[in-house]
This record gives structure tokens, sequence and C-alpha cells, in this order.
């Protein structure tokens, strides 16, 4: 029975998981945030600091459970804020150090990936992996839920992050993800055309330029429904994102792919990337919805895998803000 812990961004969120099922989850997702475009660092650690030792007490409550049931505590290392990283790892350090437990500090995005165990469907490996969330869109060939090579990354912004941008550009609440999502649904996704961005490394992606264009559009067009203008660019960054996925499968001669992280959420997205899959004779793995945003649970699998290797995390060990 492992505890894991994930306070990497603006989300509070602490599991327990058996290495087969998850057997708790308390989730809080912070919403001072909302208004003001951006997670607010410090507000986040704050939020984290008081809803934390609360959240560990309510899963062991939950599940039944006490300390000397557990067997591993697990925390998000990095990366990510590392104010809220610091509240998390520090207190999963400590517990781990005061219960006499082996400590397991887990790379955010190497989490991100083992949600993909969190769905009925077993997992088969290799495959190529698309983490897009509102810090990273990264590319990766994923040997093992431990071992994965980073073939391409963002150059500027992240694909989460310019949804969140334009969406508080719009005067829509934090994340902008699903504002700009549900603002689609009723637009018309061939109402204007957006270039497809161009990179130097073949796998790497640009959203910078599609979010300023859309801004320009919307300053230039004020006729355009909103509607119209969301589903458009929604369709071209969505496009972007699935031909590059496909194409670098083909090239890499990898029959299967993953997409997960927060932006794996979107139901556009999830449509395209099924059809394109299919057609390219391409086997798929979404992550489970509820576990495309920051979650514990996928700290957990990532931990469960790590704790079967015997390799922990030394107590002195510290989290890291990038890398
Ligand atoms: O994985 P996540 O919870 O946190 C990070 O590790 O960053 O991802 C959050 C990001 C935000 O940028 C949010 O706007 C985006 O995921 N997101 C979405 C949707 N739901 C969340 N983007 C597009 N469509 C959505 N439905
Ligand atoms: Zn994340």
């Amino acid at each position: 029975m492992l505890l894991a812990i994930e306070t990497s961004c603006d989300d509070t969120a602490v599991a327990l998981y058996d290495g087969q099922q998850v057997v708790t989850e308390i989730l809080y997702r912070q919403e001072i945030h909302a208004a003001y475009g951006g997670v607010i660092p410090e507000w986040a650690s704050r939020e984290h600091e008081v809803r934390l030792p609360l959240a560990v007490h309510q899963a062991l409550v939950q599940a039944h459970l006490s300390w000397k049931d557990l067997h591993a505590i697990a925390a998000a290392q990095g990366p990510g804020l590392i104010g809220s990283l610091q509240i998390g790892f520090t207190f999963a350090r400590a517990l781990a150090a005061a219960h006499r437990l082996p400590f397991l500090g887990i790379h955010h995005l190497q989490a991100h990936v083992a949600s993909l165990e969190l769905d009925d469907k077993p997992v088969v490996y290799p495959l190529l992996v698309l983490v897009a969330t509102g810090g990273h869109t990264h590319l990766f060939r994923v040997v093992h839920p431990l071992e994965m090579e980073l073939l391409g990354q963002t150059q500027d912004d992240a694909v989460g992050e310019a949804f969140d941008k334009i969406a508080a550009f719009l005067g829509l609440p934090y994340p902008g993800g699903p504002e700009i999502e549900k603002l689609a649904q009723q637009g018309h996704p061939s109402a204007v055309s957006f270039p497809i961005p161009r990179t130097s490394g073949a796998w790497d992606f640009s959203f910078s330029g599609l979010k300023t264009a859309f801004l320009h559009t919307r300053q230039r067009r004020a006729d355009l429904p909103i509607e119209d203008l969301c589903a458009s660019w929604q369709h071209t960054v969505f496009t972007y994102l699935v031909q590059k996925l496909i194409q670098a499968a083909q090239a890499h001669r990898i029959s299967r792919i993953g997409l997960v992280g927060g932006v794996a959420a979107n139901q556009y997205l999830r449509r395209l990337l099924s059809h394109a899959a299919a057609e390219a004779g391409l086997d798929l793995y979404l992550a489970p919805l509820r576990y495309c945003m920051d979650n514990a649970a996928m700290i957990a699998v990532a931990a469960w895998h790590r704790y079967l290797t015997g390799r922990y995390t030394p107590l002195t060990a510290v989290p890291f803000a990038r890398g």
C-alpha cells in the first residue's frame, strides 16, 4: 500500500494505491487562481500547506487504514512550481522518515505517462507518448514506465499554456482549456485558417505564433463569432499535434501511441486522434478522462514501478522546478 502526493502546481492531490487499483483519492483543485488568468505561485503554496495534511488524514480515514498499513510514500519531485513542490515533497519526506518507510520522489512527466496504466486497456511497450499540459508539450519514446527518451518538445509556449493565455485575453477564467473547448463546440472549425507552425527540430513544437495569430484575428475581425474563432484555432492546434504524433510514430516504426496530460481531456482532440490513429493503423492509448489533469493516482502508478525496483529516493533529495 502506497501513499502518493501530488502538489506540482495548483492541485492538492493524495492517493492510496495497492499496486493494482486506486484505493482512495482526495483531490482539491484550487479555485483562487480562476480570476487571475494563471496560477499565483505564492497562493498555490499556501493552499497546499493548509490542505495537504488534511487530505492525507482524510485519505487514511476513508480507506480505514493507518500508518502501519503503508509500505512506501511517494511525492512529485518536479518539474513544477518550486514552492508548491517543496510543500508536498518535504511533507512526504518527513512522513517517510517519521514512519521509517521507503521514500519515492517521482518525475511529474513520468507520472503523466504512467496515467495510461490507470485505464482498463493494458499498456504494451514501447510506445510513443505525447505529454500535453499547461507546462509541457513533450514527445517521448517510452520503453518502460521508468525509461523514456525525449524526442521533441515545444520551443516556446506549452499547448495548454497557449489555451490559458488566449482565455485570459478573452477574460475567461483559468484554466482556459475547458473554456475554449466549450466555445469551440458551438463554432465552425473551418471558419478561419491558421498557418501550421514550423520548427527546426522535426519532432519539436511551437505554439506562440498560433497564439499571436488568434489574438490578431480577434482584433482585426470583430465581426467573426468568437465560437468560430475558437473552433478554427483549436482545430489547427490539434491537427498539428495529431499529425506530428502520427508522423513520429511512423518514422520511429512504433505502432502504439499515447496521449496524456491536461490537454488530453479535450474531446475534440481525443476524437481527432482516434480517427487519425485508426486510419494510420496505430494502436491508441488515451489517459482516462479523470486522470488527464494533475492527480495523485498517476504519481502512485509511477511510484509503484520504482518501488518494485528497490531504487528509493534518499531523504536528502530536494525538488526541482525544471528538468
Ligand atoms: O496536466 P495539467 O493538469 O497540469 C500541468 O501539468 O500543467 O494540465 C493543465 C493544462 C491547462 O493548461 C489547461 O488549460 C489544460 O491543461 N486543459 C485543457 C483542457 N482541460 C485542461 N486544454 C484544452 N482542452 C481541455 N478540455
Ligand atoms: Zn501535470
